[in-house]
């Protein structure tokens, strides 16, 4: 038998763990979805899994793509389970073969590379691409069956205020396509915009009220975005 025919998939880590792009090359499955900034991919053989791709060489937003990344390199390890679980994590530049292989796998998932390759990934061979497997999130937004709506939005807030706690990181742009739920109601911000100055909390002596202050203002910020 050739290794064309061999159709195990390496195993999907069970902790973040230094990998290449060649591990993503089998894990890559295809299209999924898109937002402005990055491109969802499926995970070939892990259904419950899914791969993001950004251009972390973008700088408009704020080089919003880059803080992101770097966000879940630093705090995957960290037992937030506000963040969706990260198996594997890469830096790595931009190749011809790389770009070439992004593009089969949108196609094939049925996605119009003109344009999610031009107006969201804007790949240039030698731009710095970010490169995730997370946990699939199955209700996005506030859409869990079993918690009314009011309960939803209380637990997207402490999930970002967990967030915060745990990273010192103020998150912005709570949308709800950018947070979701899993099954067991718990909630995942799995696109979380970094915010640059987090001077009101970290200041703050009494971090106790520093926590009450930033969860009302999570909530109130997730409750306005989420109006129709
Ligand atoms: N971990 C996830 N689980 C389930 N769906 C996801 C996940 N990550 C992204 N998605 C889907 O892909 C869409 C775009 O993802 P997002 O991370 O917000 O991309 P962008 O950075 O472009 O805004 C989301 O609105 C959601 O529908
Ligand atoms: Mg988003």
């Amino acid at each position: 038998m050739d290794a064309d025919d061999d159709r195990t998939m390496p195993p999907i880590p069970d902790s973040e763990i230094a990998v290449n792009w060649g591990d993503f090359w089998d894990w890559l499955g295809v299209y999924y979805s898109h937002g402005e900034h990055g491109v969802i991919y499926q995970t070939q053989g892990y259904p419950d899994y899914l791969i993001k791709v950004v251009n972390c060489d973008i700088t408009d937003d704020d080089g919003m793509n880059d803080k992101i990344t770097e966000f879940f390199m630093d705090n995957a390890d960290k037992g937030i389970s506000g963040i969706p679980k990260i198996m594997s994590i890469v830096r790595c530049e931009s190749e011809d073969g790389i770009n070439n292989q992004l593009k089969v796998k949108a196609e094939e998932g049925g996605a119009s590379w003109m344009e999610i390759g031009s107006q969201v990934l804007d790949l240039e061979v030698g731009d710095e691409l970010g490169i995730w497997m997370m946990e699939q999130v199955p209700y996005i937004g506030l859409t869990h069956p079993r918690l009314t709506r009011q309960e939803m939005i209380r637990r997207v807030a402490r999930a970002a205020t967990e967030i915060t706690v745990k990273t010192q990181v103020i998150l912005k742009d709570l949308r709800p396509p950018n947070y979701g739920f899993r099954n067991d109601g718990s909630a995942v911000i799995f696109d979380p915009h970094v915010f640059d100055s987090p001077l009101d909390f970290t200041t703050i002596y009494d971090s106790q009220s520093a926590e009450t202050s930033r969860y009302m203002n999570y909530w109130r910020t997730i409750k306005r975005n989420a109006k129709v």
